[in-house]
C-alpha cells in the first residue's frame, strides 16, 4: 500500500549509485543501511581522510559483526565491503543518483554541500538530507534545481529503528518525493510524509519531552528522580540516556531551532547549553557491573 501522500511510484527514478556527504556518526550508519539494502556502490566524502578511513572502516567493521552473527555469507560480506569507498572529492558523485548529506546542522553549511554537490551531479540526482530540525525549503533554495531537495530523516539506531521522515519542501517535485519513498520501501523503512515544519514531527515532540526533563532537573528534581519517573511507562530508554545517544549537541541545536521558531513555546535549557559547551556527551556513566551513576564533572555544572 502506498504511504500516505507519497507520489505515484511510476515516478520514481532508479538508484545505482548512492553519495553520503559525512562520514559521522548518522552518515556511517547510513553507509551501511544503503550498502546492505540497495546493494549498490556507496561513496563517503567528507572534509579530511581519516574522517572518511573512519566511516569505511565502521561500515566494513559492522558488515564484519553481521557475518560473525551468520546473516551475511563471506561472499555477500565481501562483496558489500567492495561497495563501499570514500572519496575527498565529491567529483565521485558524478555517476550517483541519489545523494544523502548527514553533516553538521548548520543551515549555511548544508546550503554549501548541496551547492558543491549540485557542481558535480547530473540533471537527475536527487539530494536527500538528514537533517533533524531544518527548513528543507532554505535548503534547497540557493539552488539550480532546488525541486530535486527532500527530507529523508532518520533514527538512531538507524539500522534497528523504522522510521523514516521524509519531507517536501515548497518546491520538491513529485519525482524526488516518488524516489524518497521507493529508497525508504528498499531500505525497508516505515515512511510517512511530514511537513517541513521546525524540527518536523518527531524531534518537535522529543524537545518538548527531553525539554521538560531537564527543565524539572534546572527547578532542582534530582537527574534520577527525574529520569526515571517514566520509566513505569517501559519507555526502551531513559530520557538523558536517549540524550546520551541522540548526542547533546544535537539535541541543543534542536531545541534552538524550535525556541526560534517558537520563542513562546520552547526553551533552550541554560544548563544544557553549559553541558554542551564544555564538551561533555553523556549524564550517565557505568560500571563494569553495569551499575549507572551520574557523571559528577555533569553534576558540578548543573546549577
Ligand atoms: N547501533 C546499531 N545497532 C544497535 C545499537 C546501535 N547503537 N543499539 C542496539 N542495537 C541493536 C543490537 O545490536 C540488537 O540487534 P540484534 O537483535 O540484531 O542483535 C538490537 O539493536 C537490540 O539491542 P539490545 O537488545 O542490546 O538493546 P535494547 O533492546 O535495549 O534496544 C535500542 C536498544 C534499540 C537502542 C532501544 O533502547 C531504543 O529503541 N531506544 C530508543 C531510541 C530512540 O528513541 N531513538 C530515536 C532518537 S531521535 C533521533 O535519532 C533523531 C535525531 O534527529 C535527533
Amino acid at each position: 500500500k502506498r504511504p500516505a501522500g507519497a507520489p505515484d511510484r511510476s515516478l520514481a527514478r532508479p538508484v545505482n549509485k548512492v553519495g553520503i556527504v559525512g562520514a559521522g556518526l548518522m552518515a556511517s550508519q547510513l553507509a551501511l543501511l544503503f550498502v546492505r539494502r540497495l546493494k549498490v556502490p556507496v561513496v563517503l566524502t567528507d572534509i579530511d581522510q581519516a574522517r572518511i578511513d573512519k566511516g569505511v572502516s565502521y561500515v566494513h567493521g559492522e558488515i564484519d559483526k553481521l557475518l560473525g552473527k551468520g546473516r551475511l555469507s563471506a561472499d555477500e560480506a565481501n562483496r558489500l565491503k567492495a561497495l563501499v569507498s570514500g572519496s575527498l572529492d565529491k567529483a565521485a558523485f558524478a555517476d550517483a543518483d541519489f545523494v544523502i548529506e548527514a553533516v553538521f546542522e548548520e543551515l549555511s553549511v548544508k546550503q554549501q554541500v548541496f551547492a558543491e554537490v549540485e557542481q558535480h551531479v547530473g540533471e537527475h540526482a536527487i539530494l536527500a538530507t538528514n537533517t533533524s530540525s531544518l527548513s528543507i525549503t532554505e535548503m534547497a533554495s540557493k539552488l539550480a534545481h532546488p525541486e530535486r531537495v527532500v527530507g529523508f530523516h532518520f533514527f538512531n539506531p538507524v539500522a534497528v529503528l523504522p522510521l523514516l521522515e521524509i519531507v517536501r519542501g515548497e518546491r520538491t517535485d513529485d519525482a524526488a518525493l516518488a524516489t524518497a519513498f521507493a529508497v525508504g520501501k528498499q531500505l525497508k523503512k516505515s515512511s510517512v510524509l511530514v511537513s517541513d515544519a521546525p524540527a518536523f514531527v518527531v524531534n518537535r515532540l522529543l524537545t518538548r519531552f527531553l525539554g521538560e526533563v531537564l527543565a524539572a532537573v534546572d527547578e532542582g528534581t534530582p537527574f534520577e528522580v527525574a529520569d526515571k519517573a517514566l520509566d513505569p511507562l517501559g519507555l526502551p530508554m531513559s530520557p538523558l540516556t536517549l540524550l546520551q545517544l541522540v548526542g547533546p549537541a544535537v539535541a541543543l541545536h534542536v531545541a534552538e531551532t524550535m525556541h526560534q521558531a517558537f520563542p513562546d513555546r520552547f526553551g533552550v535549557s541554560e544548563n544544557l547549553t553549559r553541558f554542551v559547551q564544555a564538551g561533555k556527551t553523556a549524564v550517565w556513566q557505568w560500571d563494569e557491573k553495569g551499575n549507572q551513576t551520574i557523571d559528577p564533572e555533569v553534576a558540578a555544572l548543573w546549577q
